[in-house]
């Protein structure tokens, strides 16, 4: 993905935005989007494990008045337009790379100025499934509204205060040096930091950053978990791994480290209430 400025400041400037100016987006804008959606040829450290995914820009003029009623974002999303929907082939790790393209195009979406809401339980499924035509091999995890946004009204800022959407754990909360109880500094990443400080920034579902990360003890490498969660919820954590290991491998790139992606559970002590996910080891 070609972004016109650093990643790292694309991460930063990305945030939830519920409320739109109620314009469909401009022939140019749209244009662009549709073709980024069509064209894409990403890729993720899951891609082995995963079927294909794809994504479409639906938008809300083209449905009937009756549809239209039926959008399922109760009230959260105000003045969208335009959504993009996404469906993945059922498959090992389909979230968890799912979570990592979406987030892929939701950053370029940041990039055009453009604003976006990662919505996970909030939206009519079956509405929108049948919008792109999805297949019973696959599940569509997520969608976001997409378009021009405007000032937070006073319910987005509820909303906002509600799930504390501004605030992310600290790093002795996410980050562990070798073991689980001994946390994490920035120091002891060196120049590595700032792939978890982008890791630490990212969006996750209520905001409850379930991702964990070991750092081998002398190694360069980073072993990644999310937390148990209820079955309820248990759907979300695949999603937003994939966004942490997106915003990880981004900016990895950008910043020239090289670096592997391995299935390779390490076993750690005390990980027993984590599920691994992954690890990247770097290559030098
Ligand atoms: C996988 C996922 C699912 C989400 N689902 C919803 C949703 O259904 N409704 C909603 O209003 N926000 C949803 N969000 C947005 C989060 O609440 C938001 O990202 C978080 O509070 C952090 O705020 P920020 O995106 O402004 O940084 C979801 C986010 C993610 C990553």
């Amino acid at each position: 993905m070609n972004f016109s400025k650093p990643v790292t400041d694309i991460i930063r400037e990305r945030t939830s935005r519920r409320t739109y100016s109620g314009q469909p987006l401009e022939d140019t804008m749209r244009e662009k989007i549709i073709k980024l959606l069509k064209n894409h040829n990403l890729k993720s450290p899951f891609s082995e494990y995963a079927g294909k995914a794809r994504f479409e820009l639906i938008s809300v003029p083209e449905f009937d008045p009756n549809e239209r009623k039926k959008i399922g974002t109760y009230g959260l999303i105000k003045g969208a337009q335009d959504f993009m929907v996404g469906a993945v082939e059922n498959s090992k790790c389909d979230r968890e790379h799912f979570g990592y393209l979406m987030e892929t195009i939701i950053l370029a979406a940041t990039d055009m100025g453009l604003g976006t809401c990662w919505l996970g339980g909030f939206f009519n499924k079956s509405l929108f499934s049948a919008k792109i035509n999805s297949s019973s091999n696959e599940i569509v995890p997520a969608i976001t509204p997409i378009g021009n946004y405007i000032k937070r009204t006073i319910k987005e800022k509820a909303i906002r205060k509600f799930v504390k959407a501004n605030k992310r754990f600290s790093w002795d909360h996410l980050f562990f040096n070798g073991i689980m109880n001994i946390p994490l500094t920035p120091e002891d990443c060196g120049k590595y930091s700032e792939l978890l400080e982008m890791v630490r920034l990212g969006p996750s579902a209520s905001n409850k950053q379930p991702w964990r990360i070991i750092k081998d003890s002398k190694k360069n490498m980073f072993h990644f978990y999310t937390v148990k969660t209820n079955s309820v919820y248990s759907k979300f954590p695949p999603l937003d791994i994939g966004i942490a290991v997106c915003h990880f491998n981004l900016t990895a790139q950008e910043l020239g480290f090289n670096g592997i992606w391995i299935f390779d559970n390490p076993q750690i002590l005390g990980t027993e209430d984590l599920i691994y996910k992954i690890t990247w080891n770097t290559v030098l």
